[in-house]
Order: C-alpha cells, then sequence, then structure tokens
C-alpha cells in the first residue's frame, strides 16, 4: 500500500465508515477487551488471506469469527448444551467457543483453515460490538501485529507494526484485558480448554460446575510435536495422500493447479482445479483449503499439486502443503 494506513475516531461516522470498508473486502484494525483485533471480512476469501500477508505469517492457522451477538454465532455455528451455557455466562466477553461449523454457511474454508469447526467470539468492547453491528457479517480477527511481535494493546502498537499494509486502524483507549482470549471448545462430550486467556478456568469451571477437559494436557503427549495451544488438533488433513512440486501429472491423480501453465499429463488426470490461472497468491491462498477438500472428496488417492512460489503468501501455502503431505499419525506406527 502506498498511502498511509487511515486512522478512524471510533464516533458514528467512523464506526459506519469501518465497517463499509470491511464489507468491501478491506482489512480494519479494532479494538476489543482483549486486544487490538486485525479484521477482515470471514466470508471473503481474499480479505482473509489479506490478514496472513499484512501479518507476514508463515502459516494458516484457523482464525476466531468475531459477531455481535449470541444470534449471530447461532447461524454459523451449532451450540450443544454446554456451549449455549458458556456463551450466556460470558458473552459479551473474552471467551472463544469452538462449536461445529452449522453447514451451508458462506464462511470462507481460509477462515477455518478448511475444518468442520469454527471458533466464535462476541467480543465486549463497544467499539468492536459496533462495528461488528454496523458490519452485519462475521469478522476473522487475529491480533493485528506483525507475525513474531507481541499482541497489541494500544492504536499506535497496531501502526506501528502494520501501517502501510492494512487499509484502516480504528482507534479506541488501550484494550482492557490485555491478553487474548480463553478458547473452550464445545467439539467433545465435554467443553475442553484449549487456550487460556481473559476469562480463568476456575471461572469457567464455575459455571460448568465441573473441570474443564484438559485438551493441552492430552495432546503434549506427542512429544514429537511443540506444544501448540489449539493448534495440535486443528488442521484440516486431506485422506488423499498430497505429492508437492509436481510438474507432471501420473494417471489417476488429481491435480491442484497453479498458474496458467497446463503440467504435462494433466489429461489423465482424475480431476484437477487450479488455485490461480492468473498466478496471483492471495487469490490462490483463499482457494487453496477448498480446493483441497474438493479434490479430496472426488476420492482419489493422491493429489499432485504444482510448484508454488515460496514468496509472500506463498510461504504460508507451501507450510500448509508441507503439512498435508507429510506422513499421518496413523502412518507413523
Ligand atoms: O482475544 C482474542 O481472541 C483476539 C482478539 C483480536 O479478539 N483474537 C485472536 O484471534 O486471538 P486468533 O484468530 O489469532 O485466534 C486463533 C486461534 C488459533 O490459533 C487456534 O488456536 C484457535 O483460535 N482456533 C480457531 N479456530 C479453531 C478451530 N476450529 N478449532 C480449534 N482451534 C481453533
Ligand atoms: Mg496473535
Amino acid at each position: 500500500m502506498e498511502l498511509d494506513t487511515l486512522r478512524i475516531d471510533p464516533d458514528a461516522t467512523g464506526i459506519a465508515r469501518a465497517a463499509a470498508m470491511l464489507r468491501a473486502g478491506q482489512l480494519v484494525a479494532f479494538p476489543t477487551e482483549t486486544v487490538y483485533g486485525l479484521g477482515a471480512d470471514a466470508c471473503q476469501g481474499e480479505a482473509v488471506a489479506g490478514i496472513y500477508e499484512a501479518k507476514g505469517r508463515p502459516s494458516f492457522n484457523p482464525l476466531i469469527a468475531h459477531v455481535a451477538d449470541f444470534t449471530h454465532a447461532e447461524e454459523i455455528g451449532v451450540f450443544n448444551a454446554a456451549a449455549r451455557t458458556l456463551a450466556e455466562h460470558f458473552w459479551p466477553g473474552p471467551l472463544t467457543l469452538v462449536v461445529p461449523l452449522r453447514p451451508g454457511t458462506r464462511i470462507s474454508a481460509l477462515a477455518t483453515a478448511g475444518l468442520d469447526s469454527i471458533a466464535l467470539r462476541v467480543p465486549s468492547h463497544p467499539v468492536a460490538r459496533e462495528i461488528l453491528q454496523a458490519a452485519g457479517t462475521p469478522i476473522v480477527a487475529p491480533s493485528a501485529n506483525r507475525s513474531g511481535r507481541v499482541s497489541p494493546t494500544e492504536a499506535d502498537h497496531v501502526w506501528a507494526d502494520l501501517n502501510r499494509r492494512i487499509d484502516a486502524i480504528v482507534e479506541g483507549w488501550s484494550t482492557p484485558v490485555g491478553v487474548e482470549s480463553t478458547i473452550v471448545s464445545c467439539l467433545g462430550a465435554e467443553p475442553s480448554l484449549l487456550r487460556p486467556g481473559g476469562v480463568t478456568r476456575a471461572e469457567i469451571e464455575n459455571v460448568l460446575g465441573h473441570a474443564l477437559a484438559d485438551a493441552l494436557a492430552e495432546t503434549s503427549i506427542d512429544a514429537a510435536r511443540p506444544v501448540a495451544p489449539g493448534l495440535l488438533e486443528s488442521h484440516y488433513a486431506p485422506r488423499a495422500a498430497v505429492r508437492l512440486n509436481a510438474t507432471e501429472i501420473m494417471p489417476g491423480e488429481a491435480a491442484l493447479l497453479f498458474g496458467p501453465e497446463p503440467p504435462s499429463g494433466l489429461d489423465a488426470a482424475k480431476a484437477h482445479l487450479n488455485l490461480s490461472y492468473r498466478g496471483d497468491l492471495r487469490e490462490a491462498a483463499a482457494n487453496l483449503f477448498s480446493m483441497l477438500r474438493r479434490l479430496d472428496i472426488s476420492g482419489v488417492t493422491r493429489i499432485a499439486v504444482m510448484p508454488i512460489p515460496i514468496e509472500g503468501l506463498g510461504e504460508a501455502i507451501g507450510d500448509r502443503l508441507k503439512r498435508a503431505a507429510a506422513p499421518r499419525p496413523s502412518q507413523r506406527g
């Protein structure tokens, strides 16, 4: 971006402007009660890809979708009794609930990193709430910092990290909580803690009337993988094997293409999709998970992926593809 990032006051005009920019697919940072978030419309894949580009994040994680209230959350996610109880007690506030994704929503597959579940949160910060109400669409928002830097609690922190990389910053006072939201998964029989944060374990257990299952403890048994709160179980893995840097397609494979030049052997492919015919990495990122899934459900046993340049978003695309191509836990023995 050539121009300085726009700084927007959180008055009625500013809120309306920020919401319109988000609806137009732009990147807008705004205060929440935990930290400043870098927002994009969760239904626009290329806008979501822009978040990764701006943050310089080398891998794709599923993101938290922020909504104005429980009614909007229920349009996107399926709430069991425990999820409903937690939402009633802690929303609006610094608690994120991971629930099954409601089929047929317009949420981009990049927002959920291709998963069938979604992380949802209703923030309590008045500026965030007003923006979400005015935008009328779920907004994914990771912390508004460059990858590897600390989370921003003031608009000036966001500016220092992301000026000219994002479209706007909505001003607000310091974020009161200062750490990210607590993440609780409501996918299993019992809710489990995925990430400690702004709401304490004791507060949650008090409402549930029993202890939270500990997803961290269960998964960290696998010493081969680093403990990354909330991430261990949260990556879509295709059933088909994935072959990278394919310059030639073998008979019976499905092909995931990139750019205008078809690889040799494409005629023999069982199915093929192009991440970006024009070779645009943002478009490719937006298509990645949905196309992997579409090729996977076509029933092929192997997906051949053409080389993707590793610059810019290509690094995150390559990271995700490398994980998809790695041996599965069940194949490790
Ligand atoms: O306080 C916060 O939560 C801040 C402010 C801006 O709201 N947002 C934030 O968002 O921290 P984000 O997108 O960076 O959090 C993403 C984390 C992932 O790293 C993962 O741990 C978890 O949320 N997550 C998202 N979707 C998930 C899913 N379907 N299953 C499991 N974990 C998920
Ligand atoms: Mg962060």
